[in-house]
């Protein structure tokens, strides 16, 4: 049985990047995102004659395709790492006019997937000898966001539900970590409708190759929570001394957008 890793959301962002950085160390992977040309243009760009490369579209806003995906990646494979890596959010006050799709993807795909395949992976790891892992959090999930409120809950539950099960886990040779990175380069922004947000100008996002480099390494030394870049440490660190209404305030006027 080879080793593999499954990567959700691998389709761009920082997910095509945790695909690259595991292909460079020679292993095996299963992509998954809905776009099934991307993952495609990828698994042509990483296959060579060590690393083999199967592409499994899924929609993770929907529980059944996300047990399909599970059962697809697992035939006949040992699945010793996995990034849950796919997510979405958008800009916008909760009581905004507008339809509920959105938010309600959102939470499906952040939480609700990623809790499925953590909890499905951990099972088939402990079965199989051990594993990683990796779930992208945010530094979101560490304050109340308005104008971001579903995206930052998820964000929060990520980060609670990975030191959980990485605490329930602890001795069994399975690992979780939670990577929480600060605003990063990819094509997240545009689709979460951020453009001209105060924090867009507060601090240049940093780049998608370190941010995945520091999560997949965090990941492989079995580390439990690592937030990326120095101003992204404050960001998360000072809510902890600060009144949470305080923190709510200071986080209303960062999301909103310039006018
Ligand atoms: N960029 C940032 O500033 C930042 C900061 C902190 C945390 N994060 C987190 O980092 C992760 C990766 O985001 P990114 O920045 O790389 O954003 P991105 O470029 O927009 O990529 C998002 C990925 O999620 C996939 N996805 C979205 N909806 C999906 C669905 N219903 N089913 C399956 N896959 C779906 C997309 O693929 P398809 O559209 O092909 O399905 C894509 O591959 C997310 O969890 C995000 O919350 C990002």
């Amino acid at each position: 049985m080879d080793n593999w890793t499954l990567v959700t959301g691998a389709s761009e962002g920082l997910g095509a990047e945790f695909a690259r950085i595991a292909a460079a160390e020679g292993r095996n992977l299963i992509l998954t995102a809905r776009s099934e040309d991307k993952l495609n243009a990828l698994a042509d760009e990483l296959r060579s004659d060590t690393v083999e490369i199967v592409v499994i579209p899924a929609d993770l806003s929907d529980v059944d395709d996300a047990a399909r995906l599970w059962i697809e990646a697992g035939k006949g494979r040992r699945i010793e790492v996995i990034v849950n890596n796919a997510g979405l959010g958008r800009h916008g006050a909760l009581a905004d006019q507008g339809g509920w799709a959105r938010e309600l993807n959102s939470i499906m795909v952040n939480t609700v997937a990623l809790t499925y395949l953590t909890k499905r992976g951990a099972q088939h790891m402990l079965q199989h000898g051990g594993g990683a892992i990796l779930n992208v959090a945010s530094v979101a999930g560490f304050i109340p966001g308005p104008n971001m409120a579903v995206y930052h809950a998820t964000k929060a539950f990520a980060l609670s539900l990975s030191e959980a099960v990485a605490e329930e886990l602890s001795g069994s040779g399975v690992t979780v970590t939670a990577l929480c990175p600060g605003a990063t380069q990819t094509e997240f922004f545009d689709a979460a409708d951020m453009g001209g947000m105060r924090l867009l100008k507060l601090a240049k996002p940093m780049a998608a190759r370190p941010v995945a480099q520091a999560g997949w390494d965090a990941a492989l030394r079995g580390r439990r929570v690592i937030v990326t870049g120095l101003l992204n440490k404050l960001f998360a660190f000072s809510p902890r001394l600060s009144p949470r209404r305080l923190v709510t305030f200071i986080s209303d006027k960062v999301m909103g957008k310039a006018r």
